[in-house]
This record gives C-alpha cells, structure tokens and sequence, in this order.
C-alpha cells in the first residue's frame, strides 16, 4: 500500500482528462519519451500526455523508418517510461506489423502492451482499414488513439513525408475516417502533416480531442517528438518544427570540456577523490 498521503498523490491525467480538456476549450500538450530519465524529466515539468512513439526506431535505435521496430522492442520502451511518470497519461505506439493483420491479432499485441509495459493507453495509425481493431480493443476496455495524415508506418506507400490530404478526395477521405475512428471508440486523434484548415474542420466535427503535428493551432492539443524540440537532431528541420533548446551544442562543449579536463589533469580534483 502507498505511504503517500492522498492530497500528496499528483492528479493523475486520463483519457476522461483530455477529452473534458477539449470540451472547456484547453489545448492539451504532448511529447514524446522513450525512456525513464526523459519520462520522470518531462512528467515533472508537468506535461499532460506522454506518447512512446514508434519514431524511437528513429531517435532510439537510428533506422531510417519507423517499419523495423517490434512489439518487444516498443514494450521495453514503455515500460521504461511508465516507471518514470507519476501524473501523465502514457500512451503507447502499436509498431508496424502488430494490428493490421486482424483485429483478434490487434487486441493481442494491444493486450500485451497493456499488460507488460503498463500502458495506460495505445494509438494506432490509419483509418477505415482498421476501425474494426480499434472496436475489438477499446471493447476489451483498452483505450485506443487514432492516427490519420502523414502516417510514417506507410512512408513506403506515400513515398514521400511530404504534407498528405491536400487534395479534395484524401481531405474527404481524412474527414470520413476520422469519424469512423470516433465512432469505433477512439478517445483522441493525432494528425499528422495536414492542412491547418483541413485540421481545424477535423478538429470542429469530431467530440474527441485532435493532437497535431505539422497540422496547425486549430487542433485541441500539440505534440511534438522530445528530441526534435530540444534540438537533438538539428539534421531534421520541418517548417512545423520549433527548437525550445539547442541541447546538441549543450552536450558537445560539456563532453569537449570533459575531454579538455582529462588530459589536462584537471579531472578529478581533491574533492572528487577518497581518501588522502
Ligand atoms: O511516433 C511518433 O513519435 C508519433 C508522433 C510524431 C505523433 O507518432
């Protein structure tokens, strides 16, 4: 049983959170961890919603795409981050290839995520296609994010990142599959790489809270992957993309200073040595 005093206890954020934050007009943030120092950092600082993106193939493990990483390899993730977070409702990428066969096999991998990493939530991308899998889970009673626009788990079929549904039919198909995501159970949507106006529409039609990238203000909330914003990766330079620290630079004189110290014999001193 917990020590903590209840009124000491953080206000946990659920889905019921986000979802009423849209109805009372608060944008909702989000960003991106994959690992227990990121996570209990950005918990702290009080961020609402914590996504263990599948973009850790790209900033964890250095692929190209988001295709290669595996359902273990994502559970290890975020499981690392669920022990770092108190308050934030943590939100798990279901990786390519663990949902789209069928939706027996969709609620299994959803199911180990829930079970075995402690994820309070999962998030699929596409829409029509899988809205029978999104029923199966959120039935089960897991709850499920959507994912429409620029969805990278297909970059081989788009073959491009360019921006997606700026023409008329993939901006209607964009608003029908939303809907059908709504109604298959989703609590909430990511768009990713849309029009602002096409997302605003989106975002106006449907109950449940939208979170863009790349999409525009009119969207209820914003995420954006950690290592992006805090300028980890400044070869990656989006129009959507805005830096909040140049931690590159930070960590490259601070290992250069280290260095420096060391052939100096200036590392360590008195004080960082036991004994005489
Ligand atoms: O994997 C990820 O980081 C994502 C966000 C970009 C929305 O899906």
């Amino acid at each position: 049983m917990s020590t903590q005093k209840k009124s000491e206890r953080p206000v946990k954020v659920t889905t019921q959170t986000v979802v009423d934050m849209k109805s009372a007009g608060e944008k909702i943030s989000m960003l991106t961890a994959y690992d227990f120092t990121m996570a209990r950092i950005i918990d702290r600082a009080g961020i609402e919603v914590i996504l263990v993106g599948d973009s850790a193939s790209n900033v964890m493990a250095g692929h190209e795409t988001t295709v290669p990483i595996t359902l273990d390899q994502m559970i290890y993730h975020t499981s690392c981050v669920v022990r770092g977070v108190d308050r934030a409702l943590v939100i798990a990428d279901m990786p390519f290839m663990s949902y789209q066969l069928t939706p027996k096999e969709a609620l299994k991998s959803a199911g180990r995520m829930m079970k075995e990493a402690g994820a309070h939530a999962v998030k699929l991308e596409g829409g029509k296609a899988i809205a029978d899998s999104v029923k199966k889970i959120v039935e089960a009673g897991i709850p499920v994010m959507g994912h429409l626009g620029l969805t990278p788990q297909s970059i081989y079929k788009f073959g491009t990142y360019k921006v997606r549904a700026t023409e008329e039919k993939e901006a209607e198909d964009l608003i029908r599959d939303a809907k059908l995501l709504e109604q298959a159970g989703c609590f909430g949507l990511v768009l990713e790489k849309i029009p602002a106006d096409l997302a605003q529409k989106v975002s106006e039609e449907i109950s449940i809270p939208t979170i863009g990238i790349g999409a525009g203000g009119g969207c209820d909330g914003q995420v954006l992957v950690i290592h992006d914003m805090l300028g980890m990766n400044k070869e990656f330079n989006p129009r959507f993309l805005r830096r909040y620290a140049d931690i590159e630079t930070v960590m490259t004189d601070a290992v250069q200073q280290f260095i420096t110290d060391i052939k100096n014999k200036n590392f360590p001193n008195k004080d960082e040595q036991y004994g005489g």
